[in-house]
C-alpha cells in the first residue's frame, strides 16, 4: 500500500464558506426549493445568456424530463451515441422510446454525425449527443442537421459546463441543454441537474413535470393531468450549487493545468491514445482526462492494470461502457461488433484522477505510476 494519501478519480472542492452556508439554510428551515432554487437558476440562466433554466434533482431528472417536454415516447425513436453514460439509454427508454444507437470518434468520443444522419427515420424525433471534454460535438454541423431534419436536440452537457463554442457558452444557444452537478462534475451541487430551455412557455411546462405533475388552481386547491415526476432541487443543494458556479472559472483553470501536465507527461508515452491536445484558449473544459491503454500490446489486462493503480492509492475510473452490448441495450437487438470504435473505447478506457483539488504534483505521481505498471508490461 502506497504512504500517500489517497488520490480519487473524481472529487468536488468544497470550501468552509459554502459548509457555513448550507448550515445557515439549514436553519433558516427552508429546506426544500426555496429561495436559493430561484438564485441558483437566476445565475445559469445568466450563465446561459439570459436563457431559461431549471434545476431539477439530477442530470438524468433533466434529461428526462427534457425528452417529455419534447412529447417524446412510444414509437419515437432518438438517435444517441453508444459511447456515453447510462443515464441517455435509460431516459429514453424510460418514456417508451427507442435508442438508436451510432458510433464515435476515437479521440474526440464524440457522436458521429455522418451516422446521425444516415441513422434518421421517419420515427426518429430528437439528437441526444454528449459532449466531451476536451471537444465538443461540432455544434454548427449539429444544430444545421436537426434544422434540416426538423428535429429537436438533447444536449447532455453533464460534462462540459463552462466550455464554449465560438465564445459562447455551452447552453447559452441550441435547443434542450442538459447539466449534471454530481460531485465528479466541474461544479457540484451534491446531485443536482439542470435544463436550459427555449422560452417561457417551456419553462413552465417543467413546473408540473418536475413535481408531481400538480397545476395550481384559482380556489388554492391543485390538479393533475398527467403523472409528474419528483424532481425539485431542495434548498441546500441550490446553495452549494450557487456558491460552486462562482468558482467554476477557477475550478477550470486548475483542471487545464492539470491536464497540460498529463499531456507534457504522457508526449513521450507510446501507444496510449490520449484525448484532444489543448490549444490556447480553445474554450474547451476538462471534466475528465482518460486514456486508452495499448492492451494489444500489453500482458497486463485493464483490471490488473487498475489494480495496480489501485494499490499504490490511485483511484481510476472506466468512462464508458458500450451501451448498446449492457443487457438492456442489448435487448434492442444490438450486438458485438455493430460500433467497433465504442467498443475499443470501452474495451482500452481508463480515466485517471482529474480535479480541481488535486496539484500538479499529483499528476506527476500517476504519471509515475502508470509508466511504473505499462512500461513493464509492454511485449
Ligand atoms: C455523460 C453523462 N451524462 C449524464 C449523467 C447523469 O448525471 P446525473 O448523475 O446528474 O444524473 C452522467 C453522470 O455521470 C454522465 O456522465
Amino acid at each position: 500500500m502506497s504512504a500517500l494519501p489517497y488520490l480519487k478519480f473524481a472529487g468536488p472542492v468544497l470550501d468552509a464558506a459554502t459548509i457555513d452556508g448550507v448550515a445557515l439554510v439549514l436553519r433558516s428551515g427552508q429546506l426544500t426549493s426555496g429561495p436559493w432554487v430561484k438564485k441558483f437558476e437566476s445565475a445559469l440562466s445568466a450563465f446561459c445568456a439570459g436563457r431559461p433554466v431549471r434545476v431539477l434533482t439530477s442530470a438524468t431528472a433533466a434529461i428526462e424530463v427534457a425528452l417529455q417536454l419534447c412529447g417524446i415516447g412510444a414509437g419515437d425513436e432518438v438517435i444517441t451515441s453508444a459511447q456515453s453514460f447510462f443515464t441517455v439509454l435509460n431516459m429514453i427508454a424510460t418514456v417508451g422510446a427507442k435508442p438508436v444507437f451510432v458510433d464515435c470518434d476515437l479521440v474526440t468520443r464524440n457522436i458521429d454525425l455522418a451516422a446521425v444522419e444516415a441513422a434518421i427515420t421517419p420515427r426518429t424525433r430528437a439528437i441526444m449527443p454528449t459532449h466531451w471534454p476536451g471537444s465538443l460535438v461540432d455544434m454548427d454541423a449539429l444544430h444545421a442537421l436537426a434544422r434540416r431534419h426538423r428535429l429537436r436536440v438533447i444536449e447532455d452537457a453533464a460534462l462540459v459546463i463552462g466550455s464554449r463554442w465560438n465564445g459562447r457558452n455551452v447552453g447559452a444557444f441550441g435547443d434542450l441543454v442538459t447539466f449534471s452537478f454530481h460531485p465528479n462534475k466541474n461544479m457540484t451541487s451534491i446531485e443536482g441537474g439542470a435544463l436550459v430551455v427555449n422560452d417561457d412557455d417551456e419553462a413552465a411546462r417543467i413546473e408540473p413535470l418536475r413535481f408531481h405533475g400538480i397545476t395550481y388552481l384559482a380556489d388554492r386547491t391543485r390538479d393533475v393531468a398527467f403523472p409528474g415526476g419528483k424532481f425539485n432541487l431542495p434548498d441546500v443543494n441550490a446553495r452549494i450549487g450557487v456558491a460552486q458556479l462562482a468558482r467554476l472559472p477557477e475550478f477550470l483553470a486548475q483542471r487545464r493545468a492539470l491536464v497540460d501536465r498529463y499531456c507534457e507527461r504522457f508526449a513521450s508515452d507510446p501507444g496510449c491514445v490520449l484525448p484532444p491536445r489543448p490549444a490556447g484558449d480553445d474554450g474547451q473544459s476538462w471534466n475528465m482526462w482518460s486514456v486508452l491503454l495499448p492492451l494489444p500490446r500489453m500482458t497486463l489486462a485493464r483490471k490488473a492494470f487498475r489494480d495496480a493503480l489501485e494499490a499504490r492509492g490511485i483511484g481510476t475510473g472506466v468512462s464508458y461502457e458500450a451501451l448498446h452490448l449492457c443487457t438492456l441495450g442489448r435487448s434492442y437487438g444490438y450486438k458485438d461488433g455493430d460500433f467497433p470504435v465504442t467498443e475499443r473505447i470501452a474495451r482500452e478506457t481508463v480515466a485517471l484522477p482529474l480535479h480541481a483539488a488535486m496539484t500538479v504534483a499529483d499528476v506527476d505521481r500517476v504519471c509515475s505510476a502508470v509508466a511504473g505498471i505499462i512500461v513493464p508490461a509492454l511485449q
